[in-house]
């Protein structure tokens, strides 16, 4: 496993395999560790500047040998784009294209200089997302291809010493998140016919017992005695039996209550309303939001959050089969509502909605669920953005700036109750799929009716829980969304809330405004290796 440390000893004294060196677009000062490594190999990086062979472009990278001038071999060159549209994802995807190569040239160590920008924490994080990130690939079952192998052990990156502690904050968070990411992006991957409810359960299981986190699993007597009408149908037309996973960090303690909850459809063929055959392989990441839940619930806990988390996961396969449900059935929910099948392909809806229902008993202050619900959210968003919508304008707010914070974006669309209409039903409460307008919303509608009082938010991750093809920091398949969104959406919810409380307080502090940077407890990090610099002075935390 790749890990990401920060040091303060100079880079041109480093027996790397490769130094990495940023740069901005049109930029020809050299500056910070560029300086000296230029000057020891004659001055080469000037001229290649200068001759316009390397531009500082988005994702381009430049190389040059060192013949002894360096302990190290190689200096590559990396273009961030123009300094004036920095924003910390320029540098994920600069550092995620990195990566890429370095698996490539079968590097096992680095050492690299960090962006010279004023957001040291920002920018350390994320450069070990995108280095963690976009070195990630699934070789489970590549038998015979040694090319792609997991050789990248150490990546040292190098900040001054009044840098160092800024920097060292945002690495340990990113690399925290990147690896959360990266688990989850192997579950996603996974095939339907290995990653089954059961396998799910058992994962969730293994995660528990190694975070602290304490996790129930109802099988499919529990899940009946739930009367979970819902979960017990979408899968009535598998030979396998559905799981309710519950799992809890900090239960007992006396912390705010969160409950998340993922959708897990471990292949959806549609049922009997069965979807058409050409890209119903990809159906295997229909459990991305269950499997996000996990990867959040481990971030959670490493990163020590004083919540109370609750993840619910509904795991089941959707198949047709003489026991399928079919279309026109009528459902008696957990909740105790009826509802009309119209659609045996609108089942992600079925199961959240007996999860929903089943939080209350927790009385959440918030509750979010992740879900590959609609094929419509690729329509509204493509595939640059996570949809978001819920009961709560200032939780979609507060998720909306979470996507900013962690550079995966979410954007809103209404749930006004007029969009109601398109689920009535004749002969049961509601229906669970209407005509094709405005279908993800028309899924939130849904949901939302089995909600009850806690603020929520949905999340449709249809869009982005799978890439077609090689992005800058994720390679084709599974993506692990939701699992920096969510984390992120955690940290600032808290803060919110302390600040709220201090206000109620009335202790004369002022509250922190919207927008201000939330700060985490910091695990301890054994692979850190320069001094935390004392000061936390005049370096931005974001
Ligand atoms: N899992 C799908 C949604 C999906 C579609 C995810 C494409 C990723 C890519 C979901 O269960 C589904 O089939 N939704 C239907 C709902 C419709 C029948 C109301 C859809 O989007 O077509
Ligand atoms: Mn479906
Ligand atoms: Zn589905």
């Amino acid at each position: 496993m790749t890990k990401v440390y920060v040091t303060s000893v100079a880079l041109e004294r480093l027996g790397v395999e490769a130094i990495a060196l940023p740069f901005f677009q049109g930029e020809r000062n050299l500056t910070g560790p560029a300086v000296e490594i230029d000057r020891r190999l004659k001055g080469q990086i000037g001229s290649l500047l200068r001759l316009g062979d390397f531009k500082g472009e988005p994702l381009e990278i430049g190389i040059i040998y060192t013949f002894g001038a360096l302990p190290a071999p190689r200096v590559v060159l990396v273009g961030l784009g123009e300094r004036a549209k920095f924003t910390p994802e320029a540098a994920r995807q600069a550092a995620g294209t990195l990566a890429r190569r370095l698996r490539a040239w079968k590097l096992k160590n680095l050492g690299m200089a960090v962006p010279q920008v004023d957001e040291l924490t920002a920018v350390g994080r994320a450069v070990a997302e995108g280095l963690v990130l976009g070195y990630y690939r699934f070789r489970k079952y590549l038998t015979k291809e040694k090319e792609g192998e997991d050789l990248l052990k150490d990546i040292a990156l190098y900040a001054a010493p009044g840098d160092a502690g800024a920097v060292e904050e945002g690495v340990r968070l990113g690399q925290l998140l990147a690896r959360a990411t990266n688990y989850v992006r192997d579950l996603g991957n996974q095939p339907g016919n290995v990653m089954v409810p059961e396998a799910i359960a058992a994962e969730a299981q293994k995660l528990a017992g190694k975070n602290g986190i304490s996790v129930e699993v109802l099988d499919q007597k529990k899940i009946a005695d739930q009367r979970m009408g819902g979960l017990l149908a979408v899968n009535q037309g598998s030979e396998r039996p559905p799981r309710f996973i519950v799992l809890e960090l900090n239960r007992g303690r006396k912390l705010d209550t969160v409950v998340i909850v993922g959708k897990a459809i471990t292949f959806d063929s549609g049922g009997i309303s069965i979807k058409p055959a050409a890209d119903m392989h990809k159906m295997k990441f229909d459990m991305a939001g269950g499997g996000a839940v996990l990867g959040i619930m481990q971030a959670a806990a490493e990163l020590k959050l004083p919540l109370h988390l609750v993840g619910l996961v509904p795991a089941a396969e959707n198949l047709p089969s003489g026991r399928a449900y079919k279309p026109g059935d009528i459902l008696t929910m957990h909740s105790g509502r009826t509802v009309e099948i119209t659609n045996t392909d609108a089942e992600g809806r079925l199961i959240l909605a007996d999860a929903l229902s089943y939080a209350a008993r927790y009385q959440p202050k918030a509750m979010v669920d992740l879900a590959t619900l609609t094929g419509a959210v690729v329509v509204a968003l493509g595939t640059e953005a996570v949809g978001v919508l819920g009961n709560d304008p200032g939780l979609v707010e507060t998720m909306r700036r979470a996507g900013e914070a962690s550079g995966e974006r979410a954007w809103p669309l209404p749930l006004w109750d007029e969009y109601r209409e398109l689920l009535k039903s004749d002969v049961a409460d509601l229906k669970n799929a209407g005509n094709r307008d405005a279908g993800t919303i028309q899924g939130a509608i849904f949901l939302k009716e089995f909600v009850g009082e806690a603020p929520w938010v949905h999340l449709d991750i249809a869009g982005t829980a799978w890439a077609d093809k090689d992005l800058p920091y994720a390679p084709k398949g599974g993506t692990g969304a939701g699992v920096r969104l969510v984390t992120q959406f955690l940290i600032e919810w808290l803060e919110e809330q302390r600040s709220a409380k201090r206000t109620a307080a009335g202790d004369g502090k002022p509250a922190v405004p919207k927008g201000a940077p939330a700060r985490p407890a910091a695990p301890a990090s054994k692979a850190a290796k320069s001094k935390p610099s004392k000061s936390k002075s005049a370096k931005k935390r974001r």
